[in-house]
């Protein structure tokens, strides 16, 4: 892909480009190539006569051949592959299709699909997108970061691959969350594609079929030690914050324990925020709002189980036990409210050597003495039939954890069991939201990782809601960038969770939706913008005037994907050919 020396003018209302690309080099700039809506004038202007086919079409037209395209393609792989590669060939167009079917193509270009396409990624490699920092360079991370495309960037997605998607460890071929990460945050918001970059820190893998497969596409090596990771962390992030003083950087699909430090060591130093912890934490937690509200219960009414206590686990009880701590509980009464189950079993305090975000969670090891415990070691039956929790939340990456047994014996307890199977891909659900509500005879509240079709019970269509975190991320990264916000608070988080609580009209339907759908997304994210950017000033952390109108400021931010005129610029002359 060409780098363009171009700018966006707006002159009387009309936006347009000047850019130094001409003929060929322009239809290979993904950015800017229009292919054959590129008109007669503009084809005459920049020596594009005789490349493109005579026919002058509109966007629509390309539309309908790109989703006819797309259409042919029969498996969920290669229709992920499909847009990719209209990823790199015509930006706007592949932007354009996506918006226009949501619904069909988010599980495609990312999660649960993109699970796949990352396992595939140096298998069907065509063409590198973002930038690859692998620990052998250390010493030249400025000048990669100089090797961007993009001059202004407001956005990055950083990951290590160390732990994606509930698959693990896929070294490199991590790029493909970072790049998938980025573009929801345009389709669901309309964060400008070309201010953002995604960013792979190889660091070696430890997944052997990587190592060993002829093809895999990174440093063939295994992870590096913790104490030179951390050293190479701090020196990429010296670069970023050098480079981009402003950006707002995402951690993204990290280990479990590099997720919680690097977070908890850089979030008071620069603008930014862990997905997997901080956006599942909150899109969780607007679910619950919702399901009390249905079940008419004060959120520190409420006992939750969480089944698999690793980033997204603990990220949700934290993010639930803070609101606990608003509706007037003591943070310590808070955290009483929780059992936390990981790999080996129920987290009480006189385990060794547990993880500091989970030893907060502990039980007094006394607690269990009198519980009626049925096996050799405690289940996660014995936890629901002891614990009779009103919350359920799977994490755990174990499908089939919530048996029939689990789901009856916590609904014999309570009347409306809020039960939310979280672990993606569908292989890997705890259980699946047609059995639960079979077993619960339609009674259960119901969110899940990945996205399900509705159940029909006794007649009854009944909604299940996906708690996909690009209902948060997406509006408050454009909150955020808005806003010029210097961190990421949490009151900025709430915010987000309140804008999209409230986004479902909870009425008296026992059965409503606990989330929107995703074709609401553009509309939430919008809301959840303004109301993120409006915390940032108001918190004083925002580098924007007060007086700001925010509405007007996040319209006008709002990157359409739509094709604007050009003009053209002769390059300046060190510039030539670059
Ligand atoms: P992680 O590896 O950090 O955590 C997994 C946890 O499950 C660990 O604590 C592990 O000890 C525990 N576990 C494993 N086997 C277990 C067993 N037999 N019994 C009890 N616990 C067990 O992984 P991470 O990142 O937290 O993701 C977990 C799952 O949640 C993944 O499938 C991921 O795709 C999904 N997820 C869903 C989200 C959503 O729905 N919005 C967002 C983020 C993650």
């Amino acid at each position: 892909m060409f780098r363009s020396n171009e700018l966006t003018v707006e002159n009387e209302g009309i936006k347009y480009i000047e850019t130094d690309l001409t003929g060929i080099k322009l239809l290979e700039s993904a950015q800017l190539n229009k292919g054959t809506a590129f008109n007669n004038e503009e084809r005459d202007e920049f020596y594009l006569k005789g490349l493109l086919p005579p026919a002058v079409e509109t966007i629509d037209d390309q539309l309908q051949r790109a989703y006819r395209q797309y259409s042919l393609n029969i498996d969920d792989l290669q229709k992920n592959i499909f847009l990719n590669n209209l990823y790199n060939i015509n930006e706007t167009l592949f932007f354009r299709l996506i918006s226009d079917h949501i619904k069909e193509m988010m599980p495609i270009i990312y999660t649960p699909t993109a699970g796949l396409a990352i396992q595939e990624y140096s298998n069907e490699f065509r063409r590198p997108r973002g930038i690859y920092i692998a620990y052998p360079d250390s010493d030249h991370v400025d000048e990669i970061l100089d090797n961007r495309i993009n001059p202004e960037i407001d956005l990055i997605v950083l990951t290590d691959s160390e732990q994606i998607l509930g698959i693990g460890d896929q070294g490199v071929n991590g790029i493909g969350i970072s790049v998938a990460k980025l573009v929801i945050y345009t389709i669901g918001a309309g964060v400008n594609p070309r201010r953002m970059l995604p960013i792979m820190i190889d660091v070696g893998t430890n997944n052997s079929k990587l190592l060993q497969d002829p093809l895999y596409l990174g440093w063939r090596h295994k992870r590096i030690s913790r104490k030179e990771y951390d050293h190479f962390v701090s020196k990429v992030m010296e670069a970023i914050k050098k480079k981009f003083p402003g950006v707002f950087l995402q951690w993204e699909d990290f280990g479990k324990e590099k997720a919680r430090c690097n977070l908890d060591h850089y979030q008071d130093k620069m603008c930014t925020f862990n997905d997997d912890i901080q956006g599942t934490g909150a899109v969780t937690m607007a679910a619950v709002l919702n399901a009390s509200k249905l079940t008419r219960t004060k959120l520190s009414d409420h006992r939750v189980v969480i089944f698999g206590a690793g980033t997204a686990g603990c990220g949700i009880a934290d993010r639930i036990q803070e609101w606990m701590v608003k509706d007037g509980l003591n943070p310590q009464e808070a955290r009483s409210h929780f059992w936390l189950m990981d790999s080996k079993g129920l987290i009480t305090e006189d385990r060794m050597n547990l993880d500091y975000f989970k030893a907060t969670y502990a039980r007094p090891s006394d607690e269990t003495e009198h519980w009626d415990i049925r096996g050799k070691y405690i289940s996660i039956l014995d936890v629901v039939r002891n614990v009779k929790p009103t919350i359920l939340i799977g994490t755990s990456t174990v499908p089939g954890a919530f048996t029939k047994e689990v789901v009856t014996t916590m609904a014999s307890a309570v009347k409306r069991p809020i039960i939310f199977p979280l672990s993606n891909p569908l292989s890997l659900a705890e259980a699946i939201p047609q059995d639960i509500l079979n077993w619960t005879n339609g009674m259960a509240l119901v969110a899940t990782g990945s996205p399900y079709n509705d159940v029909t019970i006794n007649e009854k269509t009944i909604p299940v809601a996906q708690c996909n975190n690009a209902f948060i991320f997406p509006g408050l990264g454009l909150g955020i960038i808005c806003a010029q916000a210097e961190r990421v608070s949490s009151g900025m988080i709430d915010v987000s969770i309140d804008e999209l609580s409230r986004s479902v009209n909870i009425q008296d339907d026992p059965h409503q939706r606990l989330l929107p759908q995703v074709s609401q997304m553009q509309e939430v994210s919008k809301n959840i913008a303004v109301a993120v950017a409006k915390k940032a000033v108001n918190e004083g952390i925002a580098r924007i005037s007060p007086g700001e109108d925010i509405e007007k400021l996040v319209n006008s931010n709002i990157w359409k994907p739509v094709y604007i005129s050009y003009k053209r610029v002769d390059p300046p002359q060190a510039q030539v050919n670059q």
